[in-house]
């Protein structure tokens, strides 16, 4: 039986969830294969420590290179996270001749064309499954399976720490930091959590889905991003008051010759089934021209789930080596010279509807000032809620609007923040309620 030899670079949460994938299911594996996948090197900068997979000897370095070097390994995957050394590594990789297989979203969304275009070049493959929510095949999907359709639009619950911190807040009314440490001990967090909390994971993921989707290389400048920090538990509670989940949703949507690219929390109805989505499962819901609204949901991080992905990618490029054949599949989901610019819609050209809630003295007129600057706006109100009553002291107001322009809302806001009855900063929450249904 043929024999291909694999070499992994990182042996941290991911790396040795494709040690134990690659040993537990070695049977299945060899049997779908009809070849057997063996593990040549592994590097990590400890080497020491026990991992809880058993590891052959002379398996193991402290030197990436070896791996890269070793003329007998044709997949390096590389596990190593960031953007500097696993660049270095994934194109030296390419450069010795060998297939590259990997999970780094940071590293794609900045270098994926760089890297690409060297596999290219090479006449090598690139796969990169578990960059996108984790054990989820979304990225096949995309250059696969929707490959008959222009996409319409994405919609993508596509990072599990921040729903597992968003659902814990919503059902058990767990405290952010408790819950983020939580997710950190899972080994869901990147190795700066700030990528996590903050939308930037979130961004370099959808960066991945658009490029793929449209068959381009968007900046991240152009993805607006804005993460979940400021997501309070009385939004969350209004927000069910309304019929709506808050989710940290990064959305993609084809609208009159350009691309809506933004990351944020949103309200979403709770009747959608990506309201559903919780904990640290990950869901994505795309609408194609011909198929349609189509939604994948699973395990958006975490060891055994992302070393699925991982290693699914090993087992199809091997398919190609042992067909003796290589880019079948570009990596970028088109040929290489067909990919061009799209135009990223203006953020403050965005039309729907939006939630604020105002900390404003409840006292006569309150509410008739605010509702004055937002319709001289030309913003209209959709509901109003007002709990509490507290003559002449502060109480929370949490006012719907119609749909509204970004640019109109945020002017409004801004005047809203200076009138006298206005305590606090406003919060804003986008509203998506025209997802379409799956169901
Ligand atoms: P970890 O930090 O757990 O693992 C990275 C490993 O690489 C560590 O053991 C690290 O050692 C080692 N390493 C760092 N530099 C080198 C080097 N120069 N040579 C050899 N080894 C080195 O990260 P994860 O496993 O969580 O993530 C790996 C990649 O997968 C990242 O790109 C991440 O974004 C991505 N990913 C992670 C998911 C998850 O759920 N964790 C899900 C999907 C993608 P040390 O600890 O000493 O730095
Ligand atoms: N930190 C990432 C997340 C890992 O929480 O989604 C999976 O990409």
């Amino acid at each position: 039986m043929k024999r291909i030899n694999i070499g992994i670079i990182g042996l941290g949460t991911v790396g040795t969830g494709v040690l134990r994938v690659l040993k537990e299911n070695a049977v299945v594996i060899r049997e779908r294969l009809g070849a057997e996948l063996v593990v040549k090197r592994a590097a990590d900068r400890d080497i020491v420590r026990d991992r809880g997979v058993k590891i052959e000897p002379g398996v193991l370095t402290t030197d990436a290179l070896e791996v890269i070097n070793d003329t007998d390994i044709s997949i390096v995957i590389e596990l190593v996270g960031g953007t500097t050394v696993a660049k270095d590594f994934i194109l030296k990789a390419l450069e010795a001749g060998k297939h590259v297989v990997t999970a780094n979203k940071a590293l794609l969304s900045t270098h994926g064309p760089e890297i690409f275009k060297k596999a290219v070049d090479k006449g090598l493959d690139v796969y990169f499954e578990a960059s996108v929510g984790g054990g989820i095949p979304v990225i096949k999907t995309l250059r696969e399976g929707l490959s008959a359709n222009r996409i319409e639009a994405i919609y993508g619950i596509i990072n599990g720490t921040s729903n597992y911190i968003l659902s814990k807040m919503t059902h058990d009314g767990g405290k952010f930091e408790d819950v983020l440490r939580r997710a950190q001990e899972k080994g869901y967090a990147e190795a700066d959590p700030a990528y996590d909390v903050e939308g930037i994971d979130a961004a370099h993921k959808l960066a991945i889905l658009i490029n793929l989707a449209y068959g381009t290389n968007v900046a991240l400048a152009d993805i607006y991003t804005e993460g979940i920090t400021r997501i309070s538990p009385l939004d969350i509670k209004f927000a069910k008051e309304f019929g709506y989940r808050i989710k940290l949703l990064a959305i993609a949507k084809s609208v009159d010759n350009s691309v809506e690219a933004r990351v944020h929390p949103t309200m979403v109805p709770a009747t959608h089934p990506l309201a559903l989505v919780d904990g640290v499962y990950n869901a994505i819901h795309i609408r194609g021209n011909a198929v349609g609204p189509v939604m994948f949901s699973g395990l958006g991080a975490g060891m055994m789930p992302t070393a699925s992905a991982v290693v699914s990618d090993v087992v199809d490029i091997s398919r190609n080596i042992v067909k003796g054949i290589s880019g079948r599949l570009s990596p970028f989901a088109c040929a290489p010279d067909a990919v061009r610019p799209v135009k990223i819609k203006d953020m403050a050209l965005l039309e729907i509807p939006y939630y604020l809630r105002f900390l404003a003295l409840d006292k006569p007129g309150a509410l008739s000032k605010i509702s004055g600057v937002l319709g001289a706006h030309n913003i209209s109100i959709l509901s109003v809620i007002q709990k509490d009553r507290k003559i002449g002291g502060a109480v929370p107001l949490v006012i719907v609007t119609h749909h509204a322009v970004e640019a109109a809302l945020a002017c409004a806001i801004e005047e809203i923040e200076k009138l006298d009855i206005i305590l606090d900063k406003v919060v804003r929450i986008r509203i998506e309620d025209n997802l379409g249904t799956v169901l």
